[in-house]
């Protein structure tokens, strides 16, 4: 599983913790926050997590088809500037991208605390049909038992301080579909 602009790496440990028959892998550019990641799970002797420094729009090339079964997508840039569409972790560009390493119908799952970015992937979604499989505005008002969706980000303490809502989007992704980004009104 890959969690893509990982921080600190909260998620990471956090679900290798909860599932040692798997491995987890935290991507970030920024390598003083996976440090932070790193630590802790060396600390736990956690053996089945490991931490990428790269830019993720060049992920492709670290891994194999077929050797991803999970993306998660924790808290990232919103990029809401027109013209941004193509450097959002959700648009047609990037989930292209996953399709070379994910499993078809791999899972890829969104939390963030922006509505115009979980709305920007329900539309992304719901025009190349892909398979939705939750979605809310407002996760923690859903009562939802899911362990892996109690695991909480830095970046996610910070915005539940602030009193937002937090948005939660699950969906697989068919890995042979062509994939086109939606038009929006204002052009983009
Ligand atoms: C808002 S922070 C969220 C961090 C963490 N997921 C959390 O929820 O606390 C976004 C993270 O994405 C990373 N990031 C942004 N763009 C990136 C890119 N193109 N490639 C790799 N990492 C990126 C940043 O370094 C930053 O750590």
């Amino acid at each position: 599983m890959l969690e893509l602009g990982c921080g600190k790496g909260e998620y990471t440990v956090g679900l290798a913790r909860e599932f040692q028959n798997k491995n987890f892998i935290g991507v970030d550019i920024k390598g003083a926050r996976i440090w932070k990641g790193a630590k802790a799970s060396l600390e736990e002797k956690l053996a089945n997590v490991a931490f990428l420094r790269t830019r993720i729009e060049v992920i492709e090339a670290f891994f194999a088809p077929n050797e991803i079964s999970e993306i998660w997508i924790t808290f990232p840039d919103p990029q809401m500037k027109s013209g941004r569409a193509k450097k959002r972790l959700t648009s047609a560009r990037f989930l292209t991208r996953y399709q070379q390493f994910l499993l078809n119908q791999g899972l890829i799952h969104l939390k963030t605390d922006s509505k115009f970015f979980y709305e920007y992937t329900l539309e992304v979604v719901k025009y190349n049909k892909l398979e939705l499989i939750k979605n809310t505005s407002n996760l923690y008002n859903e009562h939802w038992t899911d362990s892996i969706l109690s695991i909480q980000t830095h970046y996610e303490k910070l915005h539940i301080d602030e009193g937002d809502s937090i948005n939660y989007i699950s969906f697989k992704l068919n890995n042979q579909q062509l994939l086109k980004e939606p038009t929006f009104q204002n052009g983009e």
